[in-house]
This record gives C-alpha cells, sequence and structure tokens, in this order.
C-alpha cells in the first residue's frame, strides 16, 4: 500500500462500502473467550448499540454477524474493519494531519496496536490481558480520522475507546481528553465491567494501553531491573554480590516478559514460568530469554549448574509456576527473590492458569463453565501459596509484584495473611519501589521519537547521559544510588536492544530530571539535532499518577490509601498546565474497582511555548505526588519536598508536624 493509500484509508474513517469479512489472523496470539454474560435482551442491546457506528444499509449483514461475534468471542470486534494497512508507529508527516499533535497522537495509538507490540492485536488488546486501546475496530477508524481532520482549535473526547466528537477549544488545551472504565463506584464489580465492555459502553484501558503510551516491554524493562537488583540489594549480606542469586516468578506476557531481561541486567539467574507456548516464542525469539525448558528435571539439572557456576542465565519454564515452586521445594533449590507476574488483576478470564489443567482446558473450561474454572484458580492459589511459604520459612524473599496476587491469593482463602491481619508478604512498594524511587520522585519518564528513526533515539540517549551526569555532581547523597542506577542504564539502553515498535526509551527520573531531559530534547529540536518533534510521558505507575492501595500507594500509611485525590488532581491538574493528551483510568495494573490512575502526553515541538509548558506541567505532575506522600508522613518525600520548595518559586506545600508516638498512646490507652 502506497503513502498515499494509507493516507486515504484512514481519511475515509468507517468505509461506505462493507469490506469484506476478515478472518482472524492465525499466527498471532488471540484473546481468550469472554464468559457469556449477557441476558438474551442485554444482547440485542450490545448489537443495537454496536450498530450505532453504520448506516442503516449494512445493519441486515452486520447485525447477525455482530450477534455470532458475540457468541464465539464473548465480545463484539468488528473484525470485518480491520484495517488492511499495517498498524505501526511511522514517521509523523506519514499520518494525514492538521495538527502536529494530532498526528504524534496516532502514532502513539498506532504502536499500541502493531502486532509486534500488542498482545492481542485482532481484538485491540495491548497487554495485560485485557488492557484496551478501543472496544472494537469502528472506534479506532473513527478516532483515527477525527485525529487526521481536527485542527488546534479542537479536542477531541473519548469515552472507554468511543470517540464522543471534537469539540472547539483553544490550542492551549489538550488535543485529547481520555477517559477509561470511570464508573459510578457502586458498580464496579468485575462482573460489572464484563457487562458493560460487552455491552460496548465501557472498557479496561490498563494503564499505557487505553492511554496510547506503551512503549512495549522496554518500559517495564527498566522498572523490574530496578525492582529486582534493590530486591537483591537489600538481601545480600554486606559486600556479597549477586551473583549465583536465583529470581523465580511467571508470566512471559506483555510485561512479565520483561522480568528474565531485567533479571539478567541486574546480574541474576531467573526462572519464568509460563503457561501459553506462544508467548514463549514470542520473548525466546526476542532474545529476551536465553533458554527454554519444557521439562522439569531439565530445569532442576540446568538451575543447579547456573547456581553452581554463578553463571546468569534466564531460563523460561514452559509450565505452571506452582509445579515450579512445589518442585523447587521438594528438591531443595534455595530461592533468594520470588515473585508473580500472572495477570491476577484479571483472574476468571485468561489472567492466572490453574495448576493441573492444560492451557487449552483452561481456555475451554473459563468460558464454558466459568463457576468451575474459578474453583480451580482458586484451589491453585492456595496451592501456589503454600509452596511459596515453604521457601520463605527457609529464607526466600518474596514479594507482590503489583498484579493483584496477595489480594486474589487471599480471597481464595490461601494461607498468606499474618496473626495481625495483615499479608505476610510486602508489595514491591512498600519494601523498594515506594520509599527507594516514588518518594523522592523517581519515575517512569519515556520519550518517543516521532521521526520513527533510530539514529534520533541515540541521539535523545546521549543527551540523556549527559543531562544526567551534570545532575549527579549535585545531587545529595539520598539519591545518588537511583543517579548512578540510571546513567547506566542509558549507557547500556542502546546495547541491550530494549526497542521493539516505537523509537522509545524509558527513564526513570525526579521531577528536577524530568524537567531537565525535556527541556534538552526540546532545545535540540529547535537546533535540529533531533529531526522531528519528541512525545513525552509516563507510565501511570509513579509518583503521582495512581492511587492504588495495594501497589502504588500502599506505601502510605496515613489511612488515606483508599482515596483517589491524588490521580484525578492530577489528570485536571497536568490538562491546563500544557499536556498534549491526558487519561484518566479506573482499573490498570491491580484490576478494576482496585485502583483509579492517569497520565499525560505532551509534544515537544522545539518551541518557547513547549519549553514554557513542559517546565509548568512536570513540576506539577510529581510534585502532585510528592506533596500528597510527604502529607502522609513519608520521610524521603518531606525530604523531596523540602528540596523542591527550595528551587521552585511559588511551590508552597503544606508539610506535617510529627506527633511523638509515645505522647498519643498516653492519650489513647489513658482515656
Ligand atoms: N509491577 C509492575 O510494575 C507491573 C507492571 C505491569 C504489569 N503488572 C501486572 O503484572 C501482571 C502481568 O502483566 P502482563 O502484561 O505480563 O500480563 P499478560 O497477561 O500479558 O501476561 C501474564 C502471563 O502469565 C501467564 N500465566 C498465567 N497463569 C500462569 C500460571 N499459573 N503459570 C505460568 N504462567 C501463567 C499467562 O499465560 C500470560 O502470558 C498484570 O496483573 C499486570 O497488571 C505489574
Amino acid at each position: 500500500m502506497t503513502g498515499s493509500d494509507f493516507k486515504n484509508s484512514i481519511l475515509e474513517g468507517i468505509p461506505e462500502a462493507l469490506p469484506d469479512p476478515k478472518p482472524l489472523n492465525p499466527d498471532i496470539n488471540h484473546a481468550p473467550k469472554r464468559k457469556d454474560i449477557l441476558n438474551s435482551d442485554e444482547k440485542k442491546l450490545a448489537v443495537r448499540n454496536a450498530l450505532r457506528y453504520f448506516h442503516p444499509k449494512h445493519h441486515p449483514v452486520l447485525a447477525r454477524e455482530f450477534m455470532d461475534e458475540l457468541l464465539t468471542f464473548g465480545r463484539i470486534y468488528m473484525h470485518r474493519f480491520r484495517p488492511d494497512y499495517e498498524i505501526r508507529a511511522r514517521h509523523l508527516d506519514e499520518f494525514p494531519h492538521c495538527s502536529v499533535q494530532a498526528a504524534a497522537i496516532m502514532l502513539m495509538i498506532s504502536n499500541n496496536l502493531d502486532v509486534r507490540v500488542a498482545q492481542h492485536p485482532d481484538e485491540l488488546i495491548t497487554y495485560g490481558g485485557n488492557g484496551a486501546v478501543f472496544q472494537n475496530w469502528a472506534q479506532y477508524l473513527l478516532t483515527m480520522k477525527y485525529l487526521a481532520e481536527m485542527s488546534d482549535d479542537q479536542t477531541l473526547v473519548l469515552y472507554s475507546g468511543h470517540p464522543l466528537g471534537l469539540f472547539p477549544s483553544h490550542k492551549e488545551a489538550p488535543r485529547a481528553v481520555v477517559t477509561n472504565g470511570m464508573v459510578i463506584p457502586n458498580y464496579s464489580s468485575p462482573d460489572d465491567l464484563e457487562r458493560m465492555n460487552t455491552l460496548g459502553v465501557s472498557q479496561y484501558g490498563q494503564m499505557t494501553a487505553g492511554s496510547f503510551m506503551y512503549i512495549g516491554p522496554q518500559g517495564i524493562v527498566h522498572g523490574t531491573a530496578i525492582t529486582i537488583l534493590n530486591a537483591g540489594r537489600m538481601i545480600s549480606k554486606k559486600g556479597e554480590g549477586m551473583g549465583g542469586k536465583l529470581f523465580v516468578s511467571s508470566g512471559l506476557g506483555g510485561m512479565s516478559g520483561a522480568q528474565p531481561k531485567a533479571a539478567g541486567i541486574a546480574g541474576i539467574i531467573s526462572v519464568i514460568a509460563e503457561v501459553n507456548p506462544k508467548a514463549i516464542q514470542t520473548r525466546h525469539s526476542q532474545g529476551w530469554i536465553d533458554e527454554v525448558c519444557s521439562d522439569m528435571e531439565n530445569l532442576i539439572r540446568r538451575v543447579n549448574q547456573a547456581i553452581a557456576a554463578k553463571k546468569v542465565t534466564s531460563i523460561a519454564y514452559a509450565g505452571n509456576i506452582v509445579d515450579v515452586w512445589e518442585k523447587f521445594a521438594d528438591e531443595n533449590i534455595y530461592v533468594d527473590l520470588g515473585s508473580d507476574q500472572t495477570s491476577l488483576h484479571n483472574p476468571w478470564a485468561g489472567g492466572y492458569y490453574p495448576a493441573g489443567l492444560s492451557f487449552e482446558e483452561s481456555n475451554r473450561m473459563m468460558s464454558e463453565d466459568p463457576a468451575k474454572f474459578r474453583e480451580s484458580v482458586q484451589t491453585s492459589l492456595r496451592r501456589q501459596v503454600d509452596a511459596i511459604n515453604r521457601h520463605t520459612r527457609r529464607g526466600t524473599y518474596f514479594f507482590d509484584y503489583g498484579n493483584a496476587f496477595l489480594l486474589e491469593a487471599s480471597r481464595a482463602g490461601a494461607d498468606i495473611m499474618n496473626t495481625n491481619g495483615e499479608f505476610r508478604y510486602p508489595s514491591y512498594v512498600q519494601d523498594i519501589m515506594g520509599p527507594m524511587c516514588f518518594d523522592y520522585g523517581f519515575g517512569p519518564f519515556r520519550w518517543i521519537c516521532c521521526s520513527n528513526d533510530p539514529a534520533d533515539l541515540g541521539v535523545t540517549d546521549k543527551i540523556a547521559e549527559e543531562t544526567l551526569q551534570k545532575l549527579i555532581e549535585k545531587s545529595p547523597d539520598e539519591i545518588k544510588q537511583q543517579m548512578a542506577d540510571n546513567i547506566l542504564w542509558i549507557q547500556e539502553a542502546g546495547k541491550n536492544r530494549l526497542v521493539v515498535g516505537s523509537q522509545a526509551r524509558i527513564l526513570y527520573a525526579d521531577a528536577e530530571g524530568r524537567i531537565a531531559l525535556a527541556e534538552a530534547f526540546n532545545k535540540a529540536i529547535a537546533e535540529r539535532r533531533i529531526s522531528a518533534p519528541v512525545v513525552i510521558g509516563r507510565d501511570h505507575h509513579d509518583v503521582s499518577g495512581t492511587d492504588s492501595p495495594y501497589r502504588e500507594t500502599s506505601n502510605i500509611y496515613d489511612g488515606s490509601k483508599f482515596t483517589a485525590d491524588m490521580a484525578v488532581q492530577n489528570v485536571i491538574g497536568d490538562s491546563f498546565r500544557g499536556a498534549t493528551w491526558v487519561s484518566l483510568h479506573n482499573g490498570g495494573g491491580v484490576g478494576w474497582g482496585e485502583v483509579i490512575n492517569g497520565g499525560f502526553g505532551m509534544v515537544l515541538d522545539g518551541t518557547i511555548d513547549a519549553a514554557n509548558k513542559l517546565r509548568m506541567m512536570l513540576q506539577w505532575d510529581v510534585n502532585n505526588g510528592i506533596a500528597r506522600r510527604s502529607w502522609a508522613r513519608n520521610k524521603e518525600a518531606i525530604f523531596t519536598l523540602r528540596r523542591e520548595m527550595d528551587r521552585t518559586p511559588g511551590l508552597m506545600v503544606t508539610v506535617p508536624y510529627i506527633a511523638d508516638d509515645e505522647l498519643i498512646d498516653d492519650a489513647v490507652m489513658g482515656k
């Protein structure tokens, strides 16, 4: 297809004439069939809703076809309307556009749906089993057309993938405002999501899927490497290195697939179990895992050899994680670090595969007999926790890796609680990410080169390294280790071949670092050292973006971890300080109803206007969370906040007084 055919296809939007029906691509991963949740009146409503996108002359054909999709897949994806062109990140100018900012959003959407990047591209799912960009292909086609035609005096409004339309605004306003899965709080159970999603009126946007900010597994490699490295440091005796240490976990999917690569970067041996052969094949072909074992005896032999030789390797076990934990306990294999990254935010619809069932059996059972499947998942979780407990009694450090493992295991009645009613194991945010990163303002800052040219990415890597080298010279001791880790990361990033899809880079940075990096990129664009605009953004999983009591805000101890003011304020604040698009989601990471998260994207085009916006918005985007974490009495955040107030004119934040515990005990107990 030529460039102009591609442009014309986008400008056509929903085609006038019906395209031919499209079979599913057998070579790629597909979403499992979703459970049958609608009664017959609701099924009619789902079909009626889907037909809203099309001229009535097509309704006789489409009504039957959509009903077939509903029965076959449990959702109406509108497969016939999947475009014929390849969906992927391209140079900004290849997208038809009247607004550069809108073209950048098109690039980001396209990357999220690229077959090399997305988990279930035909079903518009980017990662996490149900992290959707759109609910159906009509929404995609219409959104791309709106973006192609819009000016900088309009804003596109998206409700859970549905493009409500373009509304007049002004050039300083965001070009797109995205909400995903926002519902009335009392209607936020998992079945409410299933029902509303099947009706085509709501979707689970995960964090970076429905906000168009996914940059492939690289996004999580950095965070995972930081987590594993710091966990390793935490358990290491003085002077002991990482050599010969073993990390065991599960999942080689969208995000979890980063674990073996990250463990390798941290210098730790890893065994990651994965039940889906296609997921293993993808990661193996990308070079993200070194070896694949489908036989348990062979796995044990290889692990023992690697530990004895202190040889860093990453091994995928083609099978269930429960079997690994149990067998390793029986064989006395000492596991230094353990976690889990099955998709337990989505336990009943393909996120977790129970032990004792084959992959195919599970896929059948979850749609044909959901109650029995639920029982199998819970039995498996109880077994998994029992085996993990055997390891931790011998000294393994186990942590929840933000996939709702502890929460779902507790709901399954597993032996996961302490006598004081708390989880036996910490979340990675409580012990590692919270006090070491988020409370100092460090989070997953990222950028994407809109030329789609690797040479531009190389230039940005160099600029980033130089920028951090300058900053570390003046960094206080409290953050020197973080800065040094991040400098090493950016020095190695090119060599580690992390790019899958768009020319993107992630680099943990604090408010000062993010502003300095963005300013340096903007200047380089103005000087034409970078050939096209750059998008900056971040994962929602960050200092300020997410209120999630079992993950990002699990180290908030003032009773406010079940509030969501921070995430909502964050998005509102970003939207009037210069963000190009903002997004606010229910769910993401740990599950529907369990978290509110938000994020932004901003286009840097080398102008003074962009320089002003980036300074104004990034200082808020980080310091909103620092202020809240400080108010919760987190000492690292109080330190960071004081430092920020010293160097940022106009920043005046309420700082807590710390009360004496003994005095409170006396006051309360004495009454
Ligand atoms: N901590 C973080 O920073 C962070 C970041 C991203 C995602 N997450 C969470 O981690 C989880 C995984 O994310 P993802 O994008 O990789 O999801 P995913 O669905 O793409 O991958 C999970 C993988 O686990 C496999 N699996 C399920 N049950 C298994 C079992 N019993 N044994 C072995 N393999 C099994 C699945 O086949 C799948 O490939 C999600 O809950 C996500 O929300 C955490």
